[in-house]
């Protein structure tokens, strides 16, 4: 059993990203981050401040606009709209989620997909999913980095995919295809989980259940990757996984913390760069 150290892939990832960023930089552009905070959620702030800690450590020029959980869809779709037009901000994003009386769906569509470092604007799902992706959702994106990484072999491997989520399991499901995986995608109405995770070479978990997975759903030797993030009350955060029962199974399996969440940071901030090098053709 090996474990994926997210957060040292994460390190690794972000210290290849300085490179550009300086190469960028002595071109005259820094890369621009804008990301929008809508409210005090608790969860939303702490993955916040990540980014934020993660833009500024890369040199980025990176703006946190924090409003009132009161601010009008309109006044948000304006503040969209300002950033979009903003030459300095080549990555854009809401954090979710947004309170009750905001249609996230609006605000995604709002967003300019050339400026939509977390890959849900439409132009991009529709681009992912016929194979010619601009902007990716960064934890499926970060999840494909770690097979690359640690030399997992995704083709004409059996993958099974728990949640079905836009963020996570439909496009996950589509880059495990395009990688020629065959896909399974599972979900909470699915009848015998079980039965059809037990198949699974590589199982990625992404249902919002502490602890949902135990070893009877898993294949001896499989590759398991955690989604999970269940916060308790007492601030503990567990995976989706129990990591203690299945590790001694698995081939690899991701730690959570400290698995998928830095990576999907990483992958943020590349997107980012990447976003900024396509302003002067170094990127496509
Ligand atoms: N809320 C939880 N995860 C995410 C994410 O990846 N992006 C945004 N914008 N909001 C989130």
């Amino acid at each position: 059993m090996a474990i994926i150290d997210g957060k040292a892939l994460a390190t690794k990832t972000k210290k290849a990203l300085k490179q550009r960023v300086e190469r960028l930089k002595s071109k005259g552009i820094t890369p621009g981050l804008a990301a929008i905070l809508v409210g005090e959620n608790q969860a939303s702030q702490i993955y916040i401040r990540g980014k934020e800690q993660d833009a500024k450590s890369l040199g980025f020029y990176s703006v946190i606009d924090r409003v009132s959980a009161a601010i009008s869809q309109k006044d948000l779709l304006r503040k969209v709209e300002k950033y979009n037009k903003d030459e300095k901000i080549h990555g854009l994003l809401v954090q979710f989620p947004l309170p009750k009386h905001i249609d996230e769906k609006i605000i995604t569509f709002a967003i300019d997909p050339k400026k939509d470092v977390d890959g849900f604007h439409p132009v991009n799902m529709g681009r992912l999913f016929m194979g010619n992706p601009l902007m990716i959702p960064c934890t499926p994106f970060g999840i494909m980095r770690m097979f690359e990484e640690y030399n997992i072999e995704v083709a004409g491997k059996e993958a099974v995919v728990i949640g079905r989520s836009n963020i996570v399991g439909k496009p996950m499901a589509t880059l495990l295809t395009m990688a020629n995986a065959t896909v399974t995608l599972t979900h909470s109405k699915t009848k015998n989980l079980p039965e059809i995770t037990k198949c699974a070479d590589i199982l990625v978990v992404a249902i919002g259940r502490a602890y949902f997975v135990s070893k009877e759903f898993v294949k001896k030797g499989a590759t398991l990757i955690d989604v999970g993030m269940n916060r308790l009350e007492n601030g503990k955060v567990l995976g989706d996984v129990n990591f203690k029962e299945v590790a001694k199974i698995t081939s690899f399996i991701t730690p959570t913390p400290g698995g998928v969440g830095p990576m999907t940071r990483a992958m943020l901030m590349e997107q980012t760069l990447l976003a900024a090098e396509r302003k002067i053709g170094e990127s496509f």
